[in-house]
């Protein structure tokens, strides 16, 4: 794995200089690193999807992953859903990172499975769906756009779909929002980088990820119309909920050996 080092050294742009974040070429070789560096829990998050993926996968449906990098998530989509007939659509507007998904998709065996697509989340059409997951790409996503999207999310779900979505966020109390941002800080200065690549990365995000509270992303689910969201993941500015349009019978899962 290529060691993310984009804003180390001294070679380094000073901060005024830095400029916005891309998910470009020079971002692609060092993503799988940077990912697992920055966003605490990351790799429990993919087991988790695994788990929601194998009890609401549903036989003859599609499950979405937006904003799918290189393919973490639709791997892990596709693996978790071997045993019944599902299609998995991956989603990303960076070319280079779909160019490279689609190649770490086809060296994992399951390229077959997975409908690639060089797409804006915006313009994707979602149908037939019975999960779609959205891992930290709706905070990318212009504010004023995002109740739009769920809501399509939303229609575009089987009456049994569930919608996975994680996300950063802002604590509404100042005081509490510095708490988690300084300790979160303080886990990736743990995990190797340096503060002056903490503050680089932090003001390349500025003006390009937008973070909701936790209690506006509930507000936006219930508004959209889904009926149970629960909150299943956090660790300091970092959670994940999933929401269900309507709440899930056990008869909705074909993995039966999850039931009593
Ligand atoms: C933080 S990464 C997602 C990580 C990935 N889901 C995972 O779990 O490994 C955000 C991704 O969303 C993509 N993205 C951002 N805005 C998008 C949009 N409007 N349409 C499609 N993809 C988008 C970016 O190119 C980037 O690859």
């Amino acid at each position: 794995m290529n060691k993310d080092q984009i804003y180390a050294g001294n070679s380094g742009d000073p901060l005024e200089k830095v400029r916005d974040f891309a998910f470009d070429e020079r971002v692609v070789p060092v993503f799988q690193d940077m990912i697992s560096r920055s966003v605490p829990g990351y790799e429990t998050m993919l087991r988790a999807i695994g788990v929601f993926a194998m009890r609401y996968a549903q036989p003859g449906t599609r499950l979405y992953d937006l904003g799918t990098s290189l393919g973490a998530v639709a791997y892990v989509l596709a693996s978790a859903t071997e045993d019944r007939d599902c299609q998995v659509v991956a989603v990303d507007n960076s070319r280079p990172m779909i160019e490279s998904c689609a190649q770490r998709l086809q060296q994992q065996g399951v390229a077959g499975r997975v409908d690639v697509r060089h797409e804006n989340i915006e313009d994707t059409d979602i149908g037939n769906a019975s999960v779609v997951v959205s891992n930290f790409t709706l905070q990318f996503i212009e504010r004023s756009k995002r109740d739009e999207l769920v809501q399509r999310i939303h229609s575009g779900l089987n009456p049994s779909g569930a919608f996975v979505l994680s996300e950063k966020i802002r604590v509404p109390e100042e005081a509490d929002n510095a708490f988690l941002i300084d300790h979160y800080h303080g886990y990736k200065k743990v995990n190797g980088y340096s503060d002056e690549e903490i503050s680089r990365k932090r003001k390349a995000l500025e003006n390009v990820l937008q973070p909701d509270s936790l209690q506006d992303w509930r507000a936006r689910l219930y508004r959209a119309g889904f009926t149970e969201v629960h909150q299943w993941f956090q660790c300091f500015n970092f959670v994940s909920l999933i929401a269900f349009k309507r709440p899930p019978l056990p008869s909705d899962s074909p993995h039966k050996a999850s039931q009593p």
